[in-house]
């Protein structure tokens, strides 16, 4: 565990919050509506609004959430000697992105549960949980609007370029998961490569984001961005290797239902080396319960322990931290030695050895 890194994200929090409750108060009001839409065309309600948006939303992010993105987005601005105060809406973009994306993704992946508590679309409904999540997205660039102003249209032409890039690479990411969970698209056959890839996309995308931003908005040259993106991708993608090993080997306080992975049919680096190293007998069944998308306790064990037999947590871990290892390699030269350089070491350390 990394202890630091989590009282360095819960200190942060309270700020972030502050931030996405500018742009999405717990309570909207008239004024609030048209700060962010401008006046009616012909007249506001607000009712429909707090029940629809904004009830949902914040029933949301009150449960938890780490907030890890826009922490690290922070984290490298002040790294870099950018000014963090000037930035700090766009902490907003960071997290809102991240919020809808996991709204929506519990609803594709007949989710049940998230921080603890029913996933969204479980309690609000499918209508909500996905008109909430969509509004996220399009939420997360109102910062770029209300701050233009206060950076060079080229400043921001670039961020928003970066923003939009990383998003349409996220759905790449998510259709690729859907598809091999779906079992299309020769999902028992995935190279290594392809999956790394897929989680590049769906999870290494945000983390990059954080990284790209927090380069652009502090005036950073595109080599820094690009090599200062990939450190910042191969974090979220171990985030997520170790993400996956949680599911079906969680620790305390893990919000989310353990082995639900088997349940939907995720294909997973575990279980791309079980497929690999295990005997047929233990392969074919492995596939055949991802295949069942079962919710019956029995089976999921079954297949965990498949996987468990083949060493593949300890080879998922392995892999993840030796990701970390080079990928700090690779950019701790670009960094000026300070104290936020070491928070970025420990950050990438947290991205393994976290149980939450
Ligand atoms: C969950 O992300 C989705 C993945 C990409 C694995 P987090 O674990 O960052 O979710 P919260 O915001 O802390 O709940
Ligand atoms: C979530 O991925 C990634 C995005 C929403 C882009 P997963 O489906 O693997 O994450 P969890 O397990 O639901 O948090
Ligand atoms: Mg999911
Ligand atoms: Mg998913």
């Amino acid at each position: 565990m990394a202890p630091g890194i989590m009282e360095f994200l819960a200190d942060q929090k309270g700020d972030i919050d502050d931030v996405i409750k500018k742009y999405l108060p717990e309570k909207v009001d008239e004024k609030y509506i048209k700060w962010l839409l401008g006046k009616p065309s012909y007249e506001y309600t607000t009712p429909a609004i707090q029940a629809a948006l904004s009830d949902p939303i914040w029933d949301f992010l009150n449960r938890g959430g780490k907030r890890w993105r826009p922490a690290l987005f922070l984290l490298y601005t002040e790294a870099l000697g950018g000014d963090v105060r000037k930035v700090r809406d766009f902490t907003s973009t960071l997290e809102l992105l991240h919020e809808g994306s996991i709204m929506v993704d519990d609803i594709e992946d007949s989710s049940d549960l998230r921080r603890g508590k029913p996933c969204t679309h479980k309690i609000f409904g499918e209508d909500i949980a996905i008109n909430a999540g969509n509004f996220m997205y399009f939420l997360a660039f109102a910062p770029f609007l209300k701050h233009k102003d206060d950076f060079e249209p080229k400043t921001l032409l670039r961020a928003w370029n970066a923003a939009i890039e990383e998003m349409m690479r996220i759905h790449y990411g998510q259709a690729s998961d859907i598809a091999w969970h779906k079992g299309m698209a020769d999902a028992d056959n995935i190279k290594e490569g392809e999956y790394l890839q897929m989680c590049a996309y769906k999870t290494g995308v945000l983390a990059r984001l954080s990284a790209r931003l927090a380069v652009i908005l502090s005036d950073g040259s595109d080599e820094l961005e690009d090599k200062l993106g990939k450190f910042s991708e191969s974090i979220g993608v171990a985030f997520q290797i170790q993400d996956d090993i949680m599911n079906i080997a969680p620790g305390e306080g893990w919000g989310k239902e353990t082995g639900d992975d088997i349940n939907e049919g995720k294909r997973t680096l575990l279980v791309l080396h079980t497929i690999k190293n295990a005997e047929k007998k233990d392969r074919e069944r492995l596939l055949e319960i991802l295949k069942m998308h079962t919710k019956e306790r029995a089976l999921i064990e079954e297949a965990i322990k498949i996987i468990r037999q083949y060493g593949s947590v300890q080879y998922a871990k392995e892999f993840a931290r030796n990701m970390v290892k080079t990928a700090w390699e690779n950019v701790e030269p670009l960094l000026p030695d300070n104290e936020s350089k070491e928070k970025i070491k420990a950050f990438a350390d947290f991205m393994v050895e976290r149980e939450i």
